[in-house]
């Protein structure tokens, strides 16, 4: 197992601009004092598993992630409990993940235990940009990903790895907090076919979804509804998040993996969450007529998007060239709204984790 050295930042921000970022932390804006770094090479293997101060990464400008995109990355956060101890949720999901990812984008795969002691060692470092919950769902981000930094521009999965953690403290993912998001659904882009990448968590993925991003919020909307690539019929998943349904007679469904979306850890956990309060769930396709007639007719009486960054965020309206269909009258309906408080219970150690989810960090 690596063994991390620390390298603490010489000049860490001051507390009162930490408390000041904490106490408005956005998403994505700020980043903690450290990071971790962690090179590999066919002959070393995985080596040199440092924790030091946060900073530019220097890379090559022949570097191959920079010209083929060979990079993979995870998302998940780190809660403080009442207690003040510090949790992940189900990290050893995303470590699994991170291999599957790897095995596709031709990475070398880092074993589980390193890529937990990774965390780990990084949150240790940067313990006190861990927000207070305060009744809210303020979070450390971590931000765990790899890519080629070998200097070479042949075509070939590269000959040495960069695997970085960064932490960034986060309050909800979109800036208008928990109302309603607005779904663009696109028309002329998908975003991953049959044998690509769609279920790698890959920085290709997103860059291919950001012109319908674009799109989206040229109409207003906060994100884009991906259909399937061969029929253009089946609804897939958001640009970052997956998705679920909530049928009048309290059946959830929910896109079925079928290679081209992405296995979110939150999609997974909430199958679960609402097996418990007794809903039937489905995996299964649902097709783009289905959404927009069963929102129309109240057969579908609310529709939510879910992801590590995003939690469970309700759809109030999904918008297509030629109209909308308001979902739910436009609000947070109520499965909407308990799926997601038994989540953040869990994951703030407000409620009793019967499954062992929870990983002391
Ligand atoms: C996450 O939910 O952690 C993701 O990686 C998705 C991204 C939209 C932030």
């Amino acid at each position: 197992m690596l063994e991390f050295s620390l390298t603490p930042a010489t000049s860490p921000r001051p507390e009162s601009e930490r408390a000041q970022i904490l106490s408005s932390p956005g998403f994505g804006k700020h980043f903690t004092d450290h990071m971790v770094t962690v090179t590999w090479t066919p002959a070393d293997g995985w080596h040199d598993a440092q924790v030091k101060p946060y900073g530019p990464i220097q890379l090559d400008p022949s570097a191959a992630v920079l010209h083929y995109a060979q990079e993979i990355f995870e998302g998940m956060k780190a809660y403080r409990h009442a207690d003040g101890s510090i949790w992940a949720f189900r990290p050893d999901q995303n470590a699994a993940r991170f291999q599957r990812s790897a095995r596709r984008l031709a990475l070398p795969e880092l074993p589980a235990e390193d890529f937990l002691e990774a965390v780990r060692s990084l949150v240790s470092a940067d313990a006190d940009w861990v927000p207070e919950p305060s009744g809210g769902e303020a979070s450390l981000y971590l931000r765990p990903f790899m890519f080629a930094s070998e200097a070479f521009l042949g075509v070939r999965p590269a000959a040495e790895i960069t695997f970085c953690v960064i932490a960034s403290p986060a309050g909800p993912y979109f800036a208008g907090g928990v109302k309603p998001v607005r779904i663009w659904l696109s028309s002329e882009y998908t975003r991953s076919a049959p044998g690509g990448t769609g279920a790698a968590k890959c920085g290709g993925n997103y860059a291919a979804s950001l012109a319908a991003q674009v799109e989206a919020i040229e109409r207003g909307c906060d994100q884009v509804c991906f259909l399937d690539a061969v029929e253009r019929k089946w609804v897939e998943e958001l640009g970052g998040m997956n998705l679920y349904f909530v049928q009048d007679d309290g059946t959830v469904v929910t896109p079925e993996l079928t290679g081209t979306i992405l296995e979110g850890v939150t999609r997974d956990s909430i199958l679960t969450l609402l097996d418990d309060a007794g809903h039937k769930v489905d995996e299964r396709r649902i097709s783009i007529d289905e959404w927009r007639e069963g929102a129309a007719s109240g057969r579908i009486r609310e529709v939510f998007a879910c992801g590590t960054a995003a939690v469970v965020t309700p759809v109030g309206l999904l918008a297509e060239p030629d109209g909308e269909t308001v979902i739910g009258g436009g609000e947070t309906g109520p499965v909407t709204a308990s799926v997601r408080a038994a989540l953040l219970d869990l994951q703030y150690g407000r409620s009793a984790d019967d499954r062992g989810w929870m990983h002391r960090l």
